[in-house]
This record gives structure tokens, sequence and C-alpha cells, in this order.
């Protein structure tokens, strides 16, 4: 028996490491330095108050343009918002708790759609690429000649969008006082849109996590009848 405390002393220490690394409170600077996104990597969970705020950031600017119409005020409640909250913010909008989130209809602009958001972060390269391309914009580098309608960005495929540059510092204020930076605008509005691309993202980790555990132990039973079995049978 006691050959089996040290990989059993092992074993637990690699789960209580992994419940530690699982969801945490989120803190503003945390995504920026360096940028990541708590949402990624085999266990990640969505980052709630940065999805908030991201949800903000996308009523308040690029609900003039885009739709996510995969989305519907009641799941607002999977952000961690009441669902007092959710019907102030869908009766703000002219809906219901039913409605799919406010946002523009399709227009076309320089001869592009505004594409719904909804599944962008999966038809998309991910949240990286979302964030890269609302910060990519700059002056056209010289020799590069823009098309008409267009704006340089250095993320976008081709080096020109049909969309102007949307966030600037301070393009929304935040309900949490987090800072309203371009930066922390496209991280959230990223986090944001990782969310309504894949809403059980948590469930699914969470299974996923479970499921190692259960192995894990299953693992070390099997290992204990192993060794009994053949004690025995000598
Ligand atoms: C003034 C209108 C307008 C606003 C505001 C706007 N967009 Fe766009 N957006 C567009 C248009 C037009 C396109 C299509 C661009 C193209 O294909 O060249 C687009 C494309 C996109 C794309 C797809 C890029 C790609 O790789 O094809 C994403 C992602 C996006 N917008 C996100 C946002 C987010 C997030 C916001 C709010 C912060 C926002 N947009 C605000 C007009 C807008």
């Amino acid at each position: 028996m006691r050959r089996i405390l040290a990989p059993l002393l092992a074993f637990s220490l690699v789960a209580l490491s992994f419940v530690a690394a699982a969801p945490r409170a989120a803190h503003a600077e945390d995504t920026l330095s360096p940028l990541k996104f708590q949402s990624q990597g085999a266990l990640g969970t969505i980052d709630k108050a940065a999805a908030q705020r991201g949800f903000q950031v996308f009523s308040s600017v690029c609900a003039g343009c885009h739709s996510v119409s995969g989305v519907h005020y009641r799941d607002l409640e999977a952000l961690g918002l009441t669902p007092d909250q959710a019907a102030g913010e869908a009766a703000a909008a002219g809906g219901n708790l039913d409605s799919a989130l406010k946002g523009a209809a399709p227009m076309d602009m320089g001869g592009a759609v505004p594409p719904d958001l909804t599944s962008i972060v999966a038809q998309r390269p991910g949240p990286r690429y979302i964030y890269d391309y609302l910060t990519g914009y700059a002056p056209a580098p010289a020799g590069v000649s823009l098309l008409p309608g267009h704006y340089y960005n250095a993320a976008f495929p081709g080096g020109q969008t049909a969309m102007p540059a949307a966030l600037h510092d301070g393009a929304v204020t935040y309900a949490d006082g987090a800072p309203t930076t371009t930066a922390q605008e496209a991280a959230d509005v990223a986090e944001f849109l990782t969310w309504t691309a894949d809403p059980n993202l948590d469930a699914k980790h969470l299974i996923g996590f479970r499921a190692i555990i259960f192995f894990a132990f299953l693992a070390i039973i099997a290992i204990i009848s192993k060794r009994k079995v053949w004690r025995t049978s000598l």
C-alpha cells in the first residue's frame, strides 16, 4: 500500500494545480499584459467581467453596423447579468428577454456588408485576430493605394477593409470602471464574441476536467487491483 502513496500524492498535487488554475476572478490588467484570453486553452473559461464589458462595447459601438442575431437578451444571464439587468438591457433596446440582441440590418458599405458577428470568432482565426483587426488601423504606408471607401488595416487580409476604425480611447463608459483604452475595448469585445460563438465553452471544459479526474482515479484503482490480484494468485 505504501508504494501507492507516492503516485497518489503526486496525482493529488497535479489535480490541485488544475483546480487552482481553473476559473478565477478577472482583472482588466491581466488580459492586456501580456495580451491573453482567459477563454483560450484546453481548460479555458470565459472571462465574464471582460465579456460583460465587451457586450457594452458591442451595443454602444458595433451594433450600429453589425448584428449578433444568435444571442438573446435572456442569454446574457449566463454572463452574470441578473434577470432584471438583462430585462433592463432588452427594454432599453426596445425588446424583451426573448429578443435577439439589437443590431444593424444588413447594409452595403464600400461593396462590403458588415457580417453578423455571432460566430465570427469561429469563422476567423480566433479572438486574437479580432483584437488585431480592431487595433490594426494605421495610415496607409507609402506606395499602398486604397480603394474608395477603404481603410488601411494591417491585420486584414489584403491590408484594406471597408470597415472604418470603430474603437478609440473612451469610446464606451464601463460600468465596472475598467480603463477604456482602445486595446482594452478590443480585448473585451473579442472575449464577448468568443462567448457568442461558443456559449457552452465553460460547460464543455468543465466536463473535460471532470473526465480527467475520473480516468485518473480509474487508473489508480486499476493499479491497486492489479497488484492485489497478482500477489494473491501466486
Ligand atoms: C461603420 C460601420 C461599422 C462599425 C461601427 C463596425 N463595423 Fe465591423 N465591419 C464593417 C464592415 C463594412 C465590415 C466588412 C469589411 C470588409 O469586408 O472589408 C466589417 C467587418 C468586421 C469583421 C470581419 C473582419 C474580417 O476578417 O472579415 C469583424 C470581426 C468586425 N467587423 C467587428 C466589429 C466590431 C467588434 C465592431 C465594434 C467594435 C465593429 N466591427 C464595428 C462595418 C462596421
